[in-house]
């Protein structure tokens, strides 16, 4: 029940009606009884700067930051982490004693992902990471945390975003190794122990559509982690399934970095299957 006390949380965004994170959100504030309540505000960007003003006048406890303003709203902050300021975007702001402090929860989010759905405690010595938007910076971070990460094979279609995102968090390029994403990609990645895909290829509306235009490089002791959520099942995985490999999908990810998020506004860890089957069911229903 929604009283005088109920605090709020939400995500802003454009467009934001379609996010699973409300259902995710208040479906773990429920488990818990926890008395927060979790909404989407759609925020344009020329309205930005009045949306973090409205955050600090209305004691908002905290938000999530989704596309197009994981970038922008760093400048209004009072604090950024220093996971955050390396990755250069932040999608989690905790209101706190009158601050507004930036997080990114992407790193964590795709870790606990590999460890606790892909079974990974340590990661392969070779992975291939495919795109380099703003997941993919997130991701690339967070390989680059883990000392048995030895080589980085970064492949986008605009080859040079890649080399971009290579030097930004690799300056030397001694563990990544930036390339073009295409019909000769897949040769380069027999060796591969951990394959991610990051890019939006497989998303809805294009479910019949693969990164990899030759699955030959996928093998039996790989496992294969597409973050693409929308479908479930992308092409890729059900390739990876076909060569033996450990399919993993997006929704792991999605979860976990919501949960962190959760934490650091709650002070409470939430129950992560809660949120990941209410994410499934909103996907579902949007789905029919
Ligand atoms: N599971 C999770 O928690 C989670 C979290 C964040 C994002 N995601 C998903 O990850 C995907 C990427 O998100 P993002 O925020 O990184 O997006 P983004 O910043 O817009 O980056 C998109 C990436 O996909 C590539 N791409 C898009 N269409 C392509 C095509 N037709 N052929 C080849 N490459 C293509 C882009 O390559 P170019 O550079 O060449 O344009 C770029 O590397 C989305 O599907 C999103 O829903 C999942």
């Amino acid at each position: 029940m929604i009283s005088g006390k109920t605090r709020v949380l939400g995500v802003i965004g454009h467009p934001v009606e379609h996010t699973s994170s409300p259902a995710m959100h208040n479906a773990a504030l429920a488990a818990l009884g926890l008395d927060y309540v979790y909404t989407a505000f759609a925020v344009r960007p020329e309205n930005l700067g009045q949306a973090i003003a409205g955050m600090r006048a209305l004691q908002i406890c905290g938000l999530n930051v989704t596309v197009p303003h994981k970038v922008g709203v760093m400048a209004l902050l009072d604090e950024v982490s220093p996971e955050a300021r390396a990755i250069g975007a932040v999608n989690t702001i905790d209101h706190r004693e009158g601050r507004l402090i930036g997080h990114n929860t992407d790193a964590y989010g795709i870790m606990q992902s590999l460890r606790l759905d892909g079974g990974l405690e340590t990661l392969p010595s070779r992975v291939a990471l495919l795109g380099a938007g703003g997941a993919a910076r997130a991701i690339l971070y967070a390989l680059l945390q883990r000392p048995e990460v030895e080589h980085i094979a970064l492949f986008n279609r605009t080859p040079e975003k890649a080399a971009a995102l290579a030097v930004t968090l690799d300056p030397e390029c001694k563990r990544v190794q930036p390339g073009v994403l295409d019909a000769s990609s897949s040769d380069l990645l027999r060796d591969t122990g951990l394959l991610i895909n990051a890019t939006a290829i497989g998303m809805y509306p294009h479910p019949d559509a693969s990164p990899l235009l030759d699955p030959a490089c996928l093998h039996p002791g790989m496992v294969v982690l597409d973050i693409v959520y929308n479908p479930l099942e992308t092409l890729l995985l059900r390739q990876a399934r076909q060569a033996g490999a450990r399919p993993v999908d997006g929704l792991g990810m999605l979860a976990r970095q919501g949960a962190r998020a959760f934490a650091i506004w709650t002070g409470v860890e939430p129950p992560v299957e809660v949120m990941r089957a209410a994410a499934l069911e909103r996907l579902a229903k949007a789905a029919s």
